[in-house]
């Protein structure tokens, strides 16, 4: 038997494909909202077109579609490839993808439609909701069931990182929207006042830190070291990584509500954590880029790793910044200003999805069984992807600084310099900018799509492996 048949692939090529799907899908409505940020008149004055509706519409299809559908391909090749053992069950496999599509479905429909619950990146409504709950315990099945499985006595560190981004964010959803239904189209969050605000960053931190991170580097634990042909670094450090990664994550999340209602103390301690986090990042970004240490020469010749290297990269830019931006002096300039929206995309552009771009094209020649159409498409990419972030980043934080020292701005009789719409127009050449950023960052994604396109459609097998049997999974 061939790895074709011997392990559940079909699900992970399902995933794998849709992440792509999902990938172009979620950033062409990144670049639109941008434009419409530049040109208000984008807007249409249609409902379902505004700013409003697209931007959680940009945020679900991205975190949640994009780069939920890349955690799901990566941690179900990564587990049966560790475990050296096939998932647990085929069918459970298929219906936490067809229930993942459907979840991903309904919210591009309620959400334009302006169906929402109002918290951030937990906007569906209940019904949805609970569908995300059974289809996540579903995910926790197989993917548990499968290392219990195991026929080897190591459980794989990618495995530990994987495992704790499924446990955590299966809690943090569940009591994050417990809500009261009114109607099948609205209900109240069960907390009230400055409770809903803390269960809610709560949640929202530890989306960024298990989602958006935990899994990410699960990612990385597991395709750098494959693409380098290099171990890990240290395993001992992965070890300590993990453990003083996920004990400091959970405590950070009041960073998001300094200044408010919220108890002084908790502002502080959230904020003392945010500032420790930093260790535990470093040490797992020094561990993925270490791991190609007596192979640097590789990254002349080998853009995969290239994306691999840079997106590492970005990690260790964006836990630097996070952890300066959560200190309450910094963060009383930062907050509310786009500074925070560069921040969340040299996360977002640079660490999510270019990792998840570089494990993909480790992957899918693999799946398929095909060898890479264009290694010099890859170039392409890499050298879009990575001027497109520059370009979102840097505006960014020129705007958002100048947005900042704008409102503070006061004169000698205390007045205001500026009015807010003052601003507001400065922000102007600066959206112009992202929006380009934006739109090139996409036309790299294009890029890889018809590359990966090209490679599937291929008769190309891969050198060295048994041609795919019509009969494969
Ligand atoms: C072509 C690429 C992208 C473009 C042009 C883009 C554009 C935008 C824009 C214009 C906003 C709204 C900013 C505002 O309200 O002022 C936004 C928000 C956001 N985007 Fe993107 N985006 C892109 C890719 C991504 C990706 C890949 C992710 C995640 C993996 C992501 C995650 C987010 C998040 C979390 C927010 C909300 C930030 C906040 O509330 O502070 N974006 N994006
Ligand atoms: C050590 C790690 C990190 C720390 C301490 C940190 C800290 C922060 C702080 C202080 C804010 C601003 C809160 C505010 O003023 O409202 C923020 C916002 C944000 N960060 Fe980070 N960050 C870290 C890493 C990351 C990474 C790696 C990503 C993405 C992959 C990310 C995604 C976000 C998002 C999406 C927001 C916006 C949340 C919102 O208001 O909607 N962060 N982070």
């Amino acid at each position: 038997m061939n790895d074709q048949q011997t392990y559940n692939y079909t699900v992970v090529r399902q995933f794998a494909i849709m992440t792509i799907v999902w990938g172009i899908v979620g950033m062409s409505v990144g670049v639109l909202i941008a434009a419409q940020l530049a040109w208000p008149v984008l807007n249409f004055d249609i409902p379902w077109l505004s700013f409003g509706r697209l931007r959680p519409l940009h945020t679900n299809a991205v975190i949640f579609a994009f780069g939920g559908s890349a955690l799901f391909a990566t941690s179900y090749y990564v587990v049966q490839r560790t475990c050296h053992v096939r998932l647990i069950s085929d069918k459970l496999a298929a219906f936490t993808f067809w229930g993942w599509q459907l979840i991903i479905l309904s919210a591009a429909i309620t959400l334009p439609l302006g169906i929402t619950s109002s918290k951030e990146y937990a906007e569906l409504e209940w019904p949805i909701d609970i569908l995300i709950a059974v289809v996540w315990v579903s995910y926790a099945i197989v993917f548990f069931g499968t290392i219990v499985k195991r026929r080897v006595p190591h459980i794989y560190v990618a495995n530990w990182f994987y495992g704790a981004f499924i446990i955590t964010i299966a809690i943090l959803h569940i009591i994050n929207s417990a809500a009261v239904p009114v109607t099948l189209f609205k209900s109240y969050s069960a907390y009230a006042g400055v409770q809903d605000a803390m269960v809610q960053w709560w949640y929202g931190h530890n989306a960024v830190g298990f989602f958006l991170t935990a899994g990410f580097l699960g990612m990385m634990y597991y395709f750098v070291p494959k693409q380098a042909g290099r171990p890990v670094y240290s395993y001992r450090l992965s070890v300590v990584h993990f453990w003083a990664l996920i004990f400091t994550y959970i405590w950070a999340g009041p960073h998001h509500l300094h200044y408010t209602a919220l108890p002084d103390w908790t502002q502080s301690l959230g904020m003392v954590m945010s500032l420790i986090l930093l260790a535990p990042s470093w040490g797992g970004m020094i561990n993925g880029i270490m791991t190609l240490s007596g192979a640097w020469e590789k990254l002349r010749t080998d853009p995969v790793l290239r994306l691999l290297i840079v997106s590492i990269s970005f990690y260790g830019m964006s836990t630097f910044e996070g952890p300066m931006m959560s200190i309450k002096t910094v963060n009383a300039l930062s907050h509310y200003t786009d500074w925070t929206i560069g921040h969340v995309h040299s996360g977002a552009l640079g660490w999510v999805a270019l990792v998840s771009m570089g494990s993909l094209y480790y992957l899918i020649p693999r799946l398929f069984n095909r060898e890479l159409y264009s290694l010099k498409l890859v170039e392409v990419h890499f050298w879009t992807a990575t001027i497109g972030i520059v370009l979102y980043i840097a505006s960014m934080w020129v705007a958002g600084i100048m947005q900042g020292l704008m409102w503070r701005a006061s004169n000698p009789d205390g007045t205001l310099t500026y009015s807010f719409v003052e601003s507001v127009q400065a922000m102007h050449p600066y959206y112009i900018v992202r929006f380009l950023g934006g739109a090139i960052f996409l036309f790299g994604a294009l890029v890889m799509a018809w590359n990966i396109w090209k490679t599937i459609a291929g008769a190309k097998p891969a050198v060295g492996t048994i041609p795919a049997p019509a009969a494969a999974h």
